[in-house]
């Protein structure tokens, strides 16, 4: 890499090596030959890397609940790709900040329109391990400029748009405009993104969570949580057109390899310290 990438936009370098390493391990959750390409290749840079980050993420020290729990996800959200595509063939998803992430090869079926978004920094990295094709396609750009909208604006759908690990690093305001953008921009599309509860966000709590992420988990300082929800019916108060048509959590799972940790699924403020919500912007 020629310059460094900020804090926030390496993050998608955790994710991308928490599913090469499950990827790699006996019995993978999630099957995503891609990102061992991938992190074999960046392992070459990474290792020399000043940053302490990159040299654990190359050296492959990860905390074992973290691999798991971002795997699960992203079997999960690949789930909901497929379904939306079984009802939609020909439909089109949007992954909004994709990282390094290459859900497109998992979930390809032959009809589906992908488009790939994230900022010009990642895209330009990405462009060097995949290729756009006819049916798959990169937006380098912030999700918060909403020019990226009109890329899609001949197409004609339906529209699925994907955040997976994202909305938390922007801040609230910024994520409502967009939301209520979506709706009046492709009216009749589903939105499914990770949300974290906003009860974490606020002192003492918050200090927890920063600690965790950048003291456990090794992440920059300028990577930290910015907002979030306290209850997935909460964006339905942004607009009347917004429909809650679901949530669920990584201790829903039922993978062996989550362990104990699923009987997290019956204490609901853990459920939903981060979480995924489904919404149709009607
Ligand atoms: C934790 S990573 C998640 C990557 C990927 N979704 C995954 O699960 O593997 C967060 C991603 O959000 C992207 N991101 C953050 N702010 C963004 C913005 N304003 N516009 C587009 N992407 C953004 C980052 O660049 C990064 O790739």
């Amino acid at each position: 890499m020629e310059h460094k990438i900020g804090d926030v936009p390496a993050t998608s370098f955790v994710t991308l090596y928490c599913h090469a390493i499950e990827s790699r391990s006996e019995h993978p959750i999630l099957h995503d030959p891609k990102a061992e390409e991938i992190t074999a290749e960046l392992n070459r840079t990474l290792s020399r890397s000043e940053d302490p980050l990159d040299r654990r993420l190359a050296s492959g020290r990860i905390d074992r609940n973290l691999v798991i729990h971002i795997a699960i996800r992203a079997k999960k959200y690949d789930e909901y790709a497929r379904d939306f595509l079984a009802m939609h063939p020909g439909g089109v998803i949007v992954n909004i900040g994709c990282g390094l992430d290459s859900r497109f090869l998992r979930i390809d079926e032959g009809t589906v329109f992908f488009y790939d978004l994230d900022l010009p920094e990642i895209i330009d990295l990405k462009r060097r391990f995949f290729r756009e094709t006819e049916r798959y396609h990169f937006i380098a750009s912030s999700v918060l400029d909403f020019r990226w909208m009109r890329m899609l604006l001949g197409l004609e759908g339906p529209f699925l748009f994907m955040a997976e690990g994202v909305f938390m690093y922007l801040e609230g305001e910024r994520v409502r405009s967009l939301v209520l953008q979506l709706r009046e921009t492709f009216p009749g599309s589903e939105l499914i993104c990770e949300v974290v509860n906003s009860f974490w966000l606020k002192k003492p709590l918050k200090t927890l969570i920063d600690w965790k992420m950048h003291e456990r988990g090794h992440l920059g300082r300028e990577a930290v949580f910015q907002s979030g929800i306290r209850d997935g019916r909460e964006m339905e108060q942004w607009h009347p057109g917004i429909r809650f048509l679901g949530e669920w959590s990584y201790f829903d799972s039922d993978e062996e390899k989550l362990g104990w940790l699923r009987v997290f699924r019956y204490i609901g403020w853990v459920r939903k310290t981060q979480w995924t919500v489904r919404y149709f912007l009607g």
